[in-house]
């Protein structure tokens, strides 16, 4: 019995070994063709999310297609599938002459921006510069000190040098008559970019060499006009004209909303409308403006050869502050400049020369008053209203 018995146990135990091992092995082949379908991502056992749906990316996502119009073919017409949604639903708004996605967001940033100003002023949190941007939007928003203060802060400004107004005579006070002896256009075009960020005829700042991208440079560049395009000036078309002739009926009116004589005013203004039309003509149109032409370099002594009816050193010494920036004040004529438009420069000085300074003065100083308007009581900013529209 037990001689019979003992082959037949070991039978049964390789075959239960035999059966262990088909398991086994047949679990490796599929536990490893499992591990190389994961890994070749043909199976998921987490599969990822296809889409954003954040508020933000439903938010961005819903913007895109209030922009486009579905119902246009792109390979038709692309524009008007990517812009006829945006076009209808922003209008170009009445006190504006153009309107886009810039405007458009920095009118969304001054309403977050008013939001924060708004909020009361905290020693302990708001830095030195909050603080004070909160101040200055308080002052701002002192409607009533502002009114009833109307034109007395301006007209203490036109009465001191540089910023006597021949327009105005002697109408608001004996000070305030500007003197054709004590003109000098470097001082004002100097105090008016220094004092008061307006660049008339010239754009002085600082900015990057376009070469040594590491190197800081003076530049110097044409400035804008009065209006904001130099076709505004120069188009014949009865539009233009009669935009012309809007704005300047507007600079008269303020001129006479600050005093002066209209029938003076009127023919005054109509000189400074005539320098700022010779200046548009000169100006390097856009498309004449690329980074090559416009890589000039020189120094301050090579540029005053080049044009020598302007004391640029002299101009260029009395913009810097040198209380702020020390070490600044030994700037000399080895100084190297970027002079992007040299023929406009040429040009400028060619008219300026030959200008009158009445009208020059007169000029400057409408530029000083056009750029602090809107800090003016009412009554100015309506009349600037009534003009934007035209
Ligand atoms: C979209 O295009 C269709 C077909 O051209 C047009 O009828 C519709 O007015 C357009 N929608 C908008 C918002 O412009
Ligand atoms: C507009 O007219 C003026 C004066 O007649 C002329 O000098 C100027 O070239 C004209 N401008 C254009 C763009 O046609
Ligand atoms: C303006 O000046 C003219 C000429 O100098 C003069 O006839 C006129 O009366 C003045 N107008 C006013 C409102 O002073
Ligand atoms: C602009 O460039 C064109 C082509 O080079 C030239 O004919 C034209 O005179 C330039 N205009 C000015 C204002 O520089
Ligand atoms: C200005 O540059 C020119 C040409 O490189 C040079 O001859 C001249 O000495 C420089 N002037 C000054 C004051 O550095
Ligand atoms: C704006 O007007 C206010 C009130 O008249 C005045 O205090 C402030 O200095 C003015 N700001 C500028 C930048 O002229």
């Amino acid at each position: 019995m037990e001689g019979e018995t003992v082959p037949e146990a070991r039978r049964a135990a390789s075959k239960a070994t035999r059966i262990a091992l088909g398991i086994f092995v047949s679990g490796t082949l599929v536990l490893g063709t499992v591990l190389f379908l994961v890994s070749q991502g043909l199976i998921k056992f987490h599969p990822k999310q296809q889409y954003c749906l954040t508020s933000e990316c439903i938010e961005a996502a819903a913007g895109i297609l209030s922009k486009i119009n579905q119902s246009v073919d792109p390979c038709e017409n692309f524009y008007r599938f990517a812009c006829d949604g945006w076009i209808y639903n922003h209008p170009i708004p009445e006190d504006m002459s153009n309107y886009g996605v810039y405007p458009w967001l920095r009118h969304n940033v001054d309403l977050k921006l008013k939001a924060l100003l708004e909020k009361p002023i905290s020693k302990r949190r708001d830095s030195e510069a909050v603080q004070k941007a909160k101040t200055l939007y308080t002052s701002c928003m002192n409607e009533n000190k502002i009114e009833k203060a109307d034109v007395k802060p301006l007209l203490s400004i036109l009465r001191h040098s540089p910023f006597r107004w021949p327009v105005l005579e002697s109408n608001i006070g004996p000070e305030g008559l500007w003197s054709e002896r004590k003109f000098s256009l470097v001082q004002a075009l100097a105090t008016l970019r220094g004092q008061y960020s307006n660049s008339v005829f010239i754009r002085l700042y600082v900015a990057a060499d376009d070469k040594i991208s590491n190197r800081y440079i003076l530049k110097l560049d044409q400035a804008s006009l009065s209006l904001a395009s130099r076709e505004d000036y120069l188009e014949n078309t009865t539009e233009a004209k009669s935009y012309r002739d809007a704005f300047l009926q507007f600079m008269v009116d303020t001129a006479v909303l600050l005093g002066a004589n209209a029938s003076r005013a009127e023919s005054d203004m109509k000189s400074v409308l005539k320098l700022e039309v010779k200046i548009a003509e000169i100006m390097i149109p856009y498309e004449n403006r690329t980074i090559e032409v416009m890589y000039n370099k020189m120094n301050i002594s090579e540029l005053s050869a080049m044009i020598p009816q302007f004391d640029w050193l002299g101009y260029i010494k009395k913009v810097i502050d040198t209380r702020l920036y020390p070490e600044l004040k030994d700037i000399g004529p080895s100084e190297n400049v970027i002079v992007r438009v040299p023929q406009y420069f040429k040009d400028l000085f060619r008219i300026l020369e030959n200008e009158r300074k009445k009208t020059l003065a007169n000029y400057l100083v409408w530029r000083m008053v056009y750029s602090r308007l809107f800090n003016l009581s009412r009554r100015f900013q309506y009349r600037w209203l009534e003009f934007s529209r035209v």
